[in-house]
Protein backbone atom coordinates (compact mmCIF):
# COMPACT_ATOMS: atom_id res chain seq x y z
CA UNK A 1 0.00 0.00 0.00
CA UNK A 2 1.43 3.41 -0.21
CA UNK A 3 2.29 5.63 2.26
CA UNK A 4 -0.49 7.57 4.05
CA UNK A 5 -0.66 10.98 3.67
CA UNK A 6 1.12 12.74 6.75
CA UNK A 7 -0.09 15.82 5.87
CA UNK A 8 -3.83 16.66 6.57
CA UNK A 9 -4.88 18.46 3.60
CA UNK A 10 -7.49 21.44 3.86
CA UNK A 11 -10.90 20.23 2.67
CA UNK A 12 -9.81 16.62 2.02
CA UNK A 13 -13.13 14.07 2.67
CA UNK A 14 -12.33 10.33 3.99
CA UNK A 15 -14.80 7.71 2.92
CA UNK A 16 -13.99 4.46 5.47
CA UNK A 17 -15.56 1.40 6.68
CA UNK A 18 -15.99 0.28 3.26
CA UNK A 19 -16.99 -3.42 2.40
CA UNK A 20 -16.01 -3.82 -0.63
CA UNK A 21 -14.53 -1.45 -2.48
CA UNK A 22 -14.45 -1.86 -6.80
CA UNK A 23 -10.89 -0.22 -8.23
CA UNK A 24 -10.57 -1.26 -11.86
CA UNK A 25 -6.74 -1.10 -11.69
CA UNK A 26 -5.17 -4.33 -13.02
CA UNK A 27 -3.12 -6.07 -10.18
CA UNK A 28 -5.57 -4.88 -7.24
CA UNK A 29 -7.14 -7.11 -5.08
CA UNK A 30 -9.59 -10.22 -6.34
CA UNK A 31 -12.19 -9.90 -9.12
CA UNK A 32 -9.26 -9.69 -11.95
CA UNK A 33 -10.13 -7.10 -13.58
CA UNK A 34 -12.52 -5.35 -11.23
CA UNK A 35 -9.73 -5.33 -8.14
CA UNK A 36 -12.17 -5.72 -5.80
CA UNK A 37 -10.17 -4.69 -2.17
CA UNK A 38 -12.12 -5.05 1.42
CA UNK A 39 -12.11 -3.05 4.43
CA UNK A 40 -10.63 -0.22 2.99
CA UNK A 41 -11.02 3.41 3.35
CA UNK A 42 -10.20 5.72 0.29
CA UNK A 43 -9.02 9.49 0.98
CA UNK A 44 -10.56 12.09 -1.80
CA UNK A 45 -8.28 15.88 -1.52
CA UNK A 46 -9.12 18.65 -4.90
CA UNK A 47 -11.38 16.69 -6.19
CA UNK A 48 -9.17 13.35 -6.94
CA UNK A 49 -8.44 9.93 -4.85
CA UNK A 50 -5.67 10.45 -3.05
CA UNK A 51 -5.28 7.48 -1.14
CA UNK A 52 -6.52 4.23 -0.43
CA UNK A 53 -5.62 1.69 2.18
CA UNK A 54 -6.43 -0.59 5.01
CA UNK A 55 -8.87 0.43 7.48
CA UNK A 56 -6.40 0.42 10.72
CA UNK A 57 -4.08 3.08 8.39
CA UNK A 58 -6.83 5.49 8.20
CA UNK A 59 -5.67 9.15 8.04
CA UNK A 60 -7.28 12.51 8.85
CA UNK A 61 -9.30 13.95 7.11
CA UNK A 62 -11.88 17.26 7.22
CA UNK A 63 -15.03 15.10 6.61
CA UNK A 64 -15.98 11.65 6.84
CA UNK A 65 -18.54 9.51 4.84
CA UNK A 66 -19.21 6.15 7.25
CA UNK A 67 -20.00 3.62 4.01
CA UNK A 68 -21.07 1.10 6.97
CA UNK A 69 -19.54 -1.80 5.03
CA UNK A 70 -21.48 -1.01 1.85
CA UNK A 71 -19.35 -1.58 -1.72
CA UNK A 72 -18.54 1.40 -3.12
CA UNK A 73 -17.88 1.39 -7.00
CA UNK A 74 -16.69 4.16 -9.60
CA UNK A 75 -19.17 6.43 -11.09
CA UNK A 76 -20.63 4.75 -14.27
CA UNK A 77 -19.39 5.73 -17.43
CA UNK A 78 -22.41 6.73 -19.41
CA UNK A 79 -21.02 6.73 -23.17
CA UNK A 80 -23.32 6.81 -25.37
CA UNK A 81 -27.08 9.10 -24.57
CA UNK A 82 -28.55 11.56 -26.64
CA UNK A 83 -30.42 13.83 -24.18
CA UNK A 84 -30.27 17.11 -26.41
CA UNK A 85 -34.31 16.91 -27.11
CA UNK A 86 -38.17 18.04 -26.62
CA UNK A 87 -40.94 15.99 -26.51
CA UNK A 88 -41.63 12.22 -26.15
CA UNK A 89 -42.69 9.40 -27.85
CA UNK A 90 -45.13 7.27 -25.28
CA UNK A 91 -47.50 6.79 -28.25
CA UNK A 92 -44.59 4.85 -30.60
CA UNK A 93 -43.68 2.74 -27.85
CA UNK A 94 -47.04 1.51 -27.45
CA UNK A 95 -47.57 0.74 -31.10
CA UNK A 96 -44.17 -0.97 -30.62
CA UNK A 97 -45.38 -3.06 -28.13
CA UNK A 98 -48.46 -3.69 -30.00
CA UNK A 99 -46.71 -5.42 -32.36
CA UNK A 100 -45.58 -2.43 -34.50
CA UNK A 101 -41.66 -2.74 -35.51
CA UNK A 102 -39.03 0.13 -34.65
CA UNK A 103 -37.65 1.34 -38.12
CA UNK A 104 -35.63 4.66 -36.63
CA UNK A 105 -38.44 7.05 -38.54
CA UNK A 106 -39.82 8.25 -35.50
CA UNK A 107 -36.45 10.52 -35.29
CA UNK A 108 -38.05 13.12 -37.35
CA UNK A 109 -40.98 13.76 -34.82
CA UNK A 110 -38.72 14.05 -32.14
CA UNK A 111 -36.54 16.96 -34.51
CA UNK A 112 -39.35 18.24 -35.19
CA UNK A 113 -40.01 19.12 -31.27
CA UNK A 114 -36.85 20.01 -31.34
CA UNK A 115 -36.69 22.27 -33.47
CA UNK A 116 -39.58 24.16 -31.66
CA UNK A 117 -38.58 24.45 -28.44
CA UNK A 118 -36.68 26.91 -27.12
CA UNK A 119 -32.68 26.87 -25.47
CA UNK A 120 -34.27 27.06 -21.86
CA UNK A 121 -36.63 23.95 -22.51
CA UNK A 122 -33.54 22.01 -24.03
CA UNK A 123 -31.22 22.90 -21.39
CA UNK A 124 -33.97 22.01 -18.56
CA UNK A 125 -34.42 18.29 -20.29
CA UNK A 126 -30.75 17.88 -20.26
CA UNK A 127 -30.41 18.67 -16.65
CA UNK A 128 -33.13 16.48 -15.61
CA UNK A 129 -31.82 13.65 -17.66
CA UNK A 130 -28.10 14.21 -16.18
CA UNK A 131 -29.34 14.84 -12.78
CA UNK A 132 -32.02 11.48 -12.99
CA UNK A 133 -28.78 9.27 -14.56
CA UNK A 134 -26.78 10.83 -11.54
CA UNK A 135 -29.16 9.43 -8.85
CA UNK A 136 -28.53 5.99 -10.46
CA UNK A 137 -25.02 6.33 -10.17
CA UNK A 138 -23.51 8.20 -13.85
CA UNK A 139 -20.78 10.62 -13.19
CA UNK A 140 -19.87 10.72 -16.69
CA UNK A 141 -22.16 10.67 -19.62
CA UNK A 142 -21.58 11.53 -23.52
CA UNK A 143 -24.12 13.80 -25.08
CA UNK A 144 -24.74 13.57 -28.60
CA UNK A 145 -26.64 16.37 -30.79
CA UNK A 146 -28.80 14.85 -33.78
CA UNK A 147 -32.48 16.28 -32.91
CA UNK A 148 -31.85 19.20 -34.56
CA UNK A 149 -30.45 18.35 -38.39
CA UNK A 150 -29.96 22.30 -38.83
CA UNK A 151 -26.92 24.91 -38.83
CA UNK A 152 -28.60 26.43 -36.23
CA UNK A 153 -30.16 23.22 -33.87
CA UNK A 154 -27.27 21.41 -34.16
CA UNK A 155 -24.92 24.18 -33.19
CA UNK A 156 -27.30 25.05 -30.04
CA UNK A 157 -27.76 21.45 -28.89
CA UNK A 158 -23.97 20.82 -28.85
CA UNK A 159 -23.54 24.20 -27.03
CA UNK A 160 -26.04 23.37 -24.63
CA UNK A 161 -24.84 20.04 -23.85
CA UNK A 162 -21.20 21.38 -23.65
CA UNK A 163 -22.73 23.22 -20.60
CA UNK A 164 -23.57 19.35 -19.49
CA UNK A 165 -20.50 17.39 -20.35
CA UNK A 166 -17.00 17.37 -21.90
CA UNK A 167 -17.58 14.53 -23.80
CA UNK A 168 -20.04 15.82 -26.57
CA UNK A 169 -20.72 14.42 -29.84
CA UNK A 170 -22.21 16.13 -32.71
CA UNK A 171 -24.80 13.65 -34.78
CA UNK A 172 -26.05 16.24 -37.62
CA UNK A 173 -25.63 12.69 -39.88
CA UNK A 174 -28.78 11.26 -37.76
CA UNK A 175 -31.19 11.13 -40.08
CA UNK A 176 -31.66 12.94 -43.50
CA UNK A 177 -34.50 15.37 -42.46
CA UNK A 178 -37.23 16.08 -44.44
CA UNK A 179 -36.40 18.74 -46.37
CA UNK A 180 -33.77 17.39 -47.74
CA UNK A 181 -35.60 14.27 -49.19
CA UNK A 182 -34.54 12.56 -52.07
CA UNK A 183 -31.32 14.62 -51.69
CA UNK A 184 -28.86 13.01 -49.33
CA UNK A 185 -25.44 14.12 -51.38
CA UNK A 186 -26.68 18.27 -50.49
CA UNK A 187 -27.55 17.46 -46.97
CA UNK A 188 -23.89 15.39 -46.45
CA UNK A 189 -22.59 17.90 -48.34
CA UNK A 190 -23.91 20.60 -45.63
CA UNK A 191 -23.14 18.44 -42.47
CA UNK A 192 -19.51 18.61 -44.04
CA UNK A 193 -19.89 22.30 -44.29
CA UNK A 194 -20.99 25.04 -42.73
CA UNK A 195 -22.93 22.41 -40.04
CA UNK A 196 -19.43 20.95 -38.78
CA UNK A 197 -18.08 24.45 -38.81
CA UNK A 198 -21.01 25.94 -37.00
CA UNK A 199 -20.49 22.03 -34.32
CA UNK A 200 -17.52 21.05 -33.99
CA UNK A 201 -16.48 24.18 -31.46
CA UNK A 202 -18.38 22.46 -28.82
CA UNK A 203 -18.01 19.03 -29.63
CA UNK A 204 -14.71 16.13 -28.87
CA UNK A 205 -16.26 13.60 -30.97
CA UNK A 206 -18.30 12.81 -34.50
CA UNK A 207 -20.85 10.02 -34.47
CA UNK A 208 -23.11 9.20 -37.60
CA UNK A 209 -25.85 6.42 -38.00
CA UNK A 210 -24.62 3.88 -40.57
CA UNK A 211 -28.08 2.11 -41.73
CA UNK A 212 -30.03 1.09 -44.48
CA UNK A 213 -32.57 3.86 -44.30
CA UNK A 214 -30.09 6.41 -42.84
CA UNK A 215 -26.43 7.18 -43.80
CA UNK A 216 -25.09 4.75 -46.42
CA UNK A 217 -20.82 3.97 -45.99
CA UNK A 218 -19.66 6.36 -48.18
CA UNK A 219 -21.94 9.23 -46.89
CA UNK A 220 -20.85 7.92 -43.42
CA UNK A 221 -17.01 7.61 -44.52
CA UNK A 222 -17.12 11.83 -45.79
CA UNK A 223 -18.51 12.83 -42.62
CA UNK A 224 -16.57 11.12 -40.36
CA UNK A 225 -13.31 11.79 -41.72
CA UNK A 226 -14.52 16.10 -42.12
CA UNK A 227 -14.81 15.45 -38.26
CA UNK A 228 -11.68 13.62 -38.43
CA UNK A 229 -9.89 16.45 -40.04
CA UNK A 230 -11.07 19.28 -37.67
CA UNK A 231 -9.75 16.99 -34.87
CA UNK A 232 -13.15 15.32 -33.72
CA UNK A 233 -12.80 11.57 -32.80
CA UNK A 234 -15.09 9.03 -34.32
CA UNK A 235 -17.63 7.23 -32.86
CA UNK A 236 -20.33 5.32 -35.17
CA UNK A 237 -23.97 3.70 -34.91
CA UNK A 238 -23.33 0.77 -36.33
CA UNK A 239 -24.65 -2.75 -36.98
CA UNK A 240 -28.05 -1.85 -35.12
CA UNK A 241 -31.15 -3.22 -37.31
CA UNK A 242 -29.54 -4.80 -39.76
CA UNK A 243 -26.08 -6.56 -40.82
CA UNK A 244 -23.78 -4.03 -42.43
CA UNK A 245 -20.59 -2.16 -43.29
CA UNK A 246 -20.50 0.58 -40.40
CA UNK A 247 -18.50 -2.02 -37.64
CA UNK A 248 -15.64 -2.34 -40.43
CA UNK A 249 -15.86 1.14 -41.23
CA UNK A 250 -15.66 2.28 -37.61
CA UNK A 251 -12.37 -0.01 -37.01
CA UNK A 252 -11.12 1.48 -40.35
CA UNK A 253 -11.23 5.07 -39.32
CA UNK A 254 -9.76 3.68 -35.98
CA UNK A 255 -13.00 5.11 -34.00
CA UNK A 256 -12.72 5.29 -30.23
CA UNK A 257 -16.32 2.84 -30.52
CA UNK A 258 -18.69 1.18 -32.50
CA UNK A 259 -21.87 1.27 -30.78
CA UNK A 260 -24.86 -0.58 -31.36
CA UNK A 261 -23.00 -4.28 -32.66
CA UNK A 262 -26.20 -5.71 -32.80
CA UNK A 263 -26.06 -7.75 -36.05
CA UNK A 264 -22.63 -9.00 -36.53
CA UNK A 265 -20.57 -11.18 -39.09
CA UNK A 266 -17.56 -13.16 -38.05
CA UNK A 267 -15.66 -10.17 -40.07
CA UNK A 268 -17.06 -7.63 -37.91
CA UNK A 269 -16.29 -9.37 -34.75
CA UNK A 270 -12.72 -10.21 -36.42
CA UNK A 271 -11.94 -6.49 -37.59
CA UNK A 272 -13.04 -5.39 -33.55
CA UNK A 273 -10.81 -8.24 -32.07
CA UNK A 274 -7.69 -7.05 -33.75
CA UNK A 275 -8.30 -3.07 -33.27
CA UNK A 276 -8.62 -0.91 -30.05
CA UNK A 277 -12.42 0.00 -31.17
CA UNK A 278 -14.63 -0.67 -28.63
CA UNK A 279 -17.89 -2.29 -29.06
CA UNK A 280 -20.53 -0.19 -27.17
CA UNK A 281 -23.81 -2.68 -26.39
CA UNK A 282 -26.81 -0.56 -25.60
CA UNK A 283 -29.38 -3.60 -24.10
CA UNK A 284 -32.07 -0.59 -23.46
CA UNK A 285 -32.47 -0.09 -27.17
CA UNK A 286 -33.42 -4.10 -27.89
CA UNK A 287 -35.34 -4.11 -24.72
CA UNK A 288 -37.66 -0.67 -25.63
CA UNK A 289 -37.68 -1.94 -29.61
CA UNK A 290 -38.62 -5.74 -28.29
CA UNK A 291 -35.58 -6.98 -30.48
CA UNK A 292 -32.80 -9.56 -29.96
CA UNK A 293 -30.00 -8.61 -28.03
CA UNK A 294 -26.44 -8.32 -29.42
CA UNK A 295 -24.15 -11.36 -28.98
CA UNK A 296 -21.93 -9.88 -26.08
CA UNK A 297 -20.28 -13.21 -25.61
CA UNK A 298 -19.36 -13.84 -28.70
CA UNK A 299 -16.98 -10.82 -28.68
CA UNK A 300 -16.12 -11.29 -25.49
CA UNK A 301 -14.44 -14.34 -25.97
CA UNK A 302 -13.18 -12.94 -29.05
CA UNK A 303 -11.00 -10.33 -27.01
CA UNK A 304 -12.80 -7.34 -28.24
CA UNK A 305 -13.02 -4.62 -25.25
CA UNK A 306 -17.04 -4.18 -24.58
CA UNK A 307 -18.71 -1.45 -23.13
CA UNK A 308 -22.21 -0.54 -21.81
CA UNK A 309 -24.41 2.53 -22.46
CA UNK A 310 -28.05 3.55 -21.98
CA UNK A 311 -28.83 4.91 -25.50
CA UNK A 312 -30.87 7.36 -23.23
CA UNK A 313 -33.50 8.50 -25.93
CA UNK A 314 -37.00 9.34 -26.42
CA UNK A 315 -37.04 6.75 -29.32
CA UNK A 316 -35.40 3.34 -28.79
CA UNK A 317 -34.59 3.67 -25.19
CA UNK A 318 -35.64 6.09 -22.89
CA UNK A 319 -33.95 5.05 -19.42
CA UNK A 320 -31.10 7.04 -17.70
CA UNK A 321 -30.26 3.63 -15.70
CA UNK A 322 -27.09 1.94 -15.60
CA UNK A 323 -28.31 -0.33 -13.27
CA UNK A 324 -31.49 -1.03 -15.54
CA UNK A 325 -28.57 -1.76 -18.25
CA UNK A 326 -26.54 -4.18 -16.13
CA UNK A 327 -29.09 -6.32 -15.53
CA UNK A 328 -30.16 -6.37 -18.52
CA UNK A 329 -26.68 -7.63 -19.73
CA UNK A 330 -26.58 -10.09 -16.94
CA UNK A 331 -29.89 -11.78 -17.20
CA UNK A 332 -30.45 -11.33 -21.31
CA UNK A 333 -27.20 -11.27 -22.79
CA UNK A 334 -25.12 -13.73 -20.29
CA UNK A 335 -22.36 -11.49 -19.10
CA UNK A 336 -21.48 -12.01 -15.79
CA UNK A 337 -22.36 -9.56 -13.23
CA UNK A 338 -18.05 -8.36 -12.87
CA UNK A 339 -18.19 -8.29 -16.29
CA UNK A 340 -21.00 -5.67 -16.88
CA UNK A 341 -20.06 -3.60 -14.01
CA UNK A 342 -16.71 -3.56 -15.63
CA UNK A 343 -18.12 -2.52 -18.64
CA UNK A 344 -20.79 0.03 -17.48
CA UNK A 345 -17.56 1.38 -15.20
CA UNK A 346 -14.21 1.14 -17.24
CA UNK A 347 -15.73 -0.10 -20.23
CA UNK A 348 -17.43 3.10 -20.97
CA UNK A 349 -14.04 5.35 -20.24
CA UNK A 350 -12.10 3.57 -22.53
CA UNK A 351 -15.33 4.18 -25.10
CA UNK A 352 -14.58 7.83 -24.58
CA UNK A 353 -10.63 7.27 -23.75
CA UNK A 354 -10.29 8.79 -20.84
CA UNK A 355 -8.09 7.28 -17.97
CA UNK A 356 -9.56 9.47 -15.29
CA UNK A 357 -12.25 8.13 -14.78
CA UNK A 358 -14.06 4.39 -14.33
CA UNK A 359 -11.49 3.65 -11.85
CA UNK A 360 -10.39 4.16 -8.46
CA UNK A 361 -6.85 4.91 -8.15
CA UNK A 362 -4.61 7.48 -6.45
CA UNK A 363 -4.96 10.57 -8.82
CA UNK A 364 -8.19 9.10 -10.67
CA UNK A 365 -11.78 11.41 -10.03
CA UNK A 366 -12.85 10.81 -6.90
CA UNK A 367 -16.24 10.08 -8.85
CA UNK A 368 -17.63 7.04 -6.90
CA UNK A 369 -21.44 5.63 -5.35
CA UNK A 370 -22.12 4.02 -2.73
CA UNK A 371 -24.40 1.23 -2.41
CA UNK A 372 -27.32 0.24 0.27
CA UNK A 373 -25.86 -3.11 -0.78
CA UNK A 374 -22.85 -5.16 0.69
CA UNK A 375 -21.50 -6.22 -2.71
CA UNK A 376 -21.54 -4.57 -7.02
CA UNK A 377 -23.64 -8.49 -7.33
CA UNK A 378 -27.22 -6.61 -6.15
CA UNK A 379 -26.88 -4.26 -9.18
CA UNK A 380 -27.39 -7.34 -11.45
CA UNK A 381 -29.14 -9.72 -8.69
CA UNK A 382 -32.08 -7.07 -7.68
CA UNK A 383 -32.95 -5.55 -10.54
CA UNK A 384 -35.32 -1.88 -10.52
CA UNK A 385 -34.12 -1.63 -6.52
CA UNK A 386 -32.84 1.65 -5.82
CA UNK A 387 -29.15 0.97 -4.69
CA UNK A 388 -27.22 3.93 -4.91
CA UNK A 389 -26.96 5.41 -1.68
CA UNK A 390 -24.82 8.16 -2.40
CA UNK A 391 -23.02 9.70 -5.36
CA UNK A 392 -19.60 11.68 -5.55
CA UNK A 393 -18.56 13.64 -8.66
CA UNK A 394 -15.13 15.32 -8.42
CA UNK A 395 -15.23 13.85 -4.75
CA UNK A 396 -18.34 16.36 -4.29
CA UNK A 397 -21.42 14.68 -2.76
CA UNK A 398 -24.93 14.99 -4.82
CA UNK A 399 -28.20 16.08 -3.69
CA UNK A 400 -30.92 13.53 -4.30
O1 LIG B 1 -29.24 5.00 -30.99
N1 LIG B 1 -30.08 4.62 -33.96
C1 LIG B 1 -30.16 5.82 -34.03
N2 LIG B 1 -30.41 6.65 -33.04
C2 LIG B 1 -30.99 6.30 -31.79
C3 LIG B 1 -32.46 6.27 -31.83
C4 LIG B 1 -33.01 7.59 -32.02
C5 LIG B 1 -34.51 7.65 -31.97
O2 LIG B 1 -35.25 6.67 -32.23
O3 LIG B 1 -34.96 8.77 -31.67
C6 LIG B 1 -30.42 5.02 -31.26
O4 LIG B 1 -31.13 4.02 -31.08
FE1 LIG C 1 -27.87 6.06 -30.10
Amino acid sequence: DPVRPAVHHPGSLLVDNIGELVTNSVGEGEGGPLGIRRDVALLVEDGLVAWIGPARDTPAADRRIDAEGAAVLPGFVDSHAHLVFAGDRAAEFAARMAGEPYTGGGIRTTVGATRAASDDELRANVRRLRAEAMRQGTTTIEIKSGYGLTVADEARSLRIAAEFSEDTTFLGAHVVPAEYAGRPDDYVGMVCGPMLAAAAPYARWIDVFCERGAFDVDHARAILACGQAVGLGVRVHANQLGPGPGVRLGVELGAASVDHCTHLSDADVDALAGSPTVATLLPGAEFSTRSSYPDARRLLAAGVTVALATDCNPGSSYTSSMPFCIALAVREMRMTPAEAVWAATAGGAAALRRDDVGVLRPGARADLMILDAPSYLHLAYRPGVPLIRQVLRNGVPQCR
